[in-house]
């Protein structure tokens, strides 16, 4: 994720860069960084895949598609871009996001239109069950049907704070401008939306594995997750 000092999601909110930076190299770091990471793809919520999906809606007329299973088009090699949808609102008009092949991680409701549209899409699918919300297994269907190892989870602030939750981040790669958002209560890098009293984080802890300044002042902090302290590893419900 790239962030202001004040832990902000919305880069366009940002100030401007200093005299004698380079804007467009403050932006490069971000694709930069996650072609040194090699991944075998990203994974998004689904309002950060909106403004990356150039499809339309289409009523594709279909046959009743009894199951609810998974449906694996063809990778053809390429890296994964998954899309968590719950409720199936992404178009996405092609079978790729800038080259990568298009997942997207369902829940049950779905119509059977919406599925027809993403076969004629060459997108894949697979279910997160009945309401799209268990994460942990879709992880492990992707690793099953895609055979990956790692993903980078690039946000948003939402879907990063409810794999927080399901304790399914592993490491935070952090790059930190140098600038500030400054509005109070605008979404942060990550924003579990649960009860007040909730810590999406309980249990975990952050171990600081590497800091790097960057051209023009960004500086790339990595993290790894560990179990805090003390904890005994409950499963998440
Ligand atoms: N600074 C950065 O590095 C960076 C990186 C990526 C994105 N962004 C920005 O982040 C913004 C979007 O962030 P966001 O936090 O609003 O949205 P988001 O995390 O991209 O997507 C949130 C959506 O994910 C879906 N979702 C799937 N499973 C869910 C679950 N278990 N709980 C809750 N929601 C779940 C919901 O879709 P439904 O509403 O359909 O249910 C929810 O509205 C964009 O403007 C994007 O440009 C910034």
């Amino acid at each position: 994720m790239v962030t202001s000092i004040d832990g902000r999601l919305h880069p366009g909110h940002f100030t401007s860069a200093a005299a004698g930076v380079s804007a467009e190299v403050l932006a490069g770091h971000y694709e930069d960084v996650a072609s040194r990471l090699a991944a075998d793809g990203w994974i998004v919520g689904r309002k950060t895949m909106s403004e990356l999906a150039s499809g339309t809606e289409r009523s594709i007329a279909t046959l009743p598609i009894a199951m609810r299973e998974p449906h694996i088009a063809d990778r053809n090699g390429r890296p994964l871009a998954v899309a968590i949808d719950p409720s199936g609102r992404i178009h996405y008009g092609h079978d790729n996001i800038g080259g990568d092949h298009a997942v997207a991680v369902l829940g049950h409701q779905v119509s059977d239109t919406y599925l027809a549209e993403l076969r004629e899409d060459g997108v894949s699918y697979i279910f997160a069950g009945p309401s799209g919300d268990d994460l942990p297994g879709a992880m492990a269907q992707l690793a099953y049907f895609f055979g990956v190892q790692k993903l980078l989870l690039e946000g948003g602030g939402t879907i990063n704070g409810v794999f927080l939750r399901h304790r399914l981040i592993n490491e935070f790669s952090t790059l930190i401008s140098p600038a500030l958002d400054g509005r109070a209560g605008a979404p942060s890098i990550i924003d579990y939306r649960g009860a007040i009293d909730e810590s999406p984080g309980a249990g975990q802890a952050l171990r600081l594995m590497g800091c790097e300044i960057l051209e023009g002042g960004t500086v790339w902090l990595r993290h790894s997750v560990e179990d805090a302290a003390g904890h005994n590893d409950m499963p998440v419900t």
